[in-house]
């Protein structure tokens, strides 16, 4: 699981295939519920006592600890560049915060560019955030219980001409409040925001980011640039989730916090 950042599999990411921009149909509610998680990547899944999986309970229990109140929060999930691992981590970190007992978390793919989430679940592309927002698909119709316990998901739906649009609107802020109050947690998977301002826009709307990064490949002032970029348009950096990391690296890391 451990890889830098020219082995075929991230090679393979960055070559991914474009998805059509085609309509697509609404999903049928429980078609998500019987499908199990296979990918290698959802290390929650794939090796549960693994130490990426605890990593991932790690990162869990410090967003947990920021809210003591139990409020439900919005929690925008982006990087500096593109293949950081933004997607893997947001469904890892979904997976662990769903292990805790009450917790109803939504995962939504607002990666409107180079929607990924449906691809790691392996689901069929339906009708999503994008179609919820343009107002063709109601909200409910844009959520699918996943196989995982607690763990529901929304995809980004049929890709639009100008997502920057649609996600800068007031319906998204209107349809974050909403998802605030039917799950604990709402994970919102973005593009990279040094190129795509969509998760700065986001960003600004939700209760807190976490910014990935893939140690070793991203220069370090790409991180810092991203950092005051979300943090001038007025989002609230909860903190970093190493990805690729030597163990030692990522342990150090967490007890600086
Ligand atoms: N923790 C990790 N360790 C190693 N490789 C990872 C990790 N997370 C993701 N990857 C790999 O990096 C690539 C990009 O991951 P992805 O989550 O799709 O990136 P992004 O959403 O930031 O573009 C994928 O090939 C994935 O398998
Ligand atoms: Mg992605």
């Amino acid at each position: 699981m451990i890889e830098g950042a020219e082995t075929p599999t991230h090679a393979m990411a960055l070559f991914r295939k474009k998805r059509s921009q085609e309509p697509l149909h609404p999903a049928k509610p429980d078609e998500a519920r019987n499908r199990p998680i296979r990918r290698e990547e959802i290390a929650m899944i794939a090796d549960p006592r693994g130490q990426i999986a605890e990593q991932f309970r790690g990162l869990r229990n410090s967003v947990v600890a920021l809210n003591p109140d139990g409020a439900s929060r919005t929690v925008v999930v982006t990087s500096a560049v593109r293949g950081e691992g933004k997607t893997v981590s947001t469904i890892n970190l979904a997976v662990a915060l769903a292990e805790l007992p009450g917790n109803e978390v939504l995962i939504v793919d607002a990666d409107l560019h180079h929607p990924a989430i449906e691809d790691y679940l392996e689901l069929p592309n339906r009708q999503g955030l994008a179609d919820v927002l343009a107002g063709r698909c109601s909200l409910d119709a844009g959520i699918r219980p996943t196989a995982i316990e607690g763990v529901s998901v929304m995809g980004a739906g049929s890709l639009p001409e100008n997502p920057t649009r649609l996600l800068g609107s007031d319906r998204m802020k209107v349809v974050l409040n909403q998802l605030k109050q039917r799950f604990s947690f709402v994970l919102i998977d973005t593009p990279e925001a040094m190129t795509i301002s969509d998760a700065s826009l986001i960003g600004g709307m939700a209760d807190g980011i976490l910014l990935v990064v893939r140690l070793g490949s991203t220069p370090r002032q790409y991180v810092e640039q991203t950092h005051n970029t979300l943090e001038t348009l007025g989002g609230n950096v909860l903190g970093t989730c190493l990805t690729a990391a030597a163990v030692e690296d990522t342990a150090r890391n967490y007890s600086r916090r």
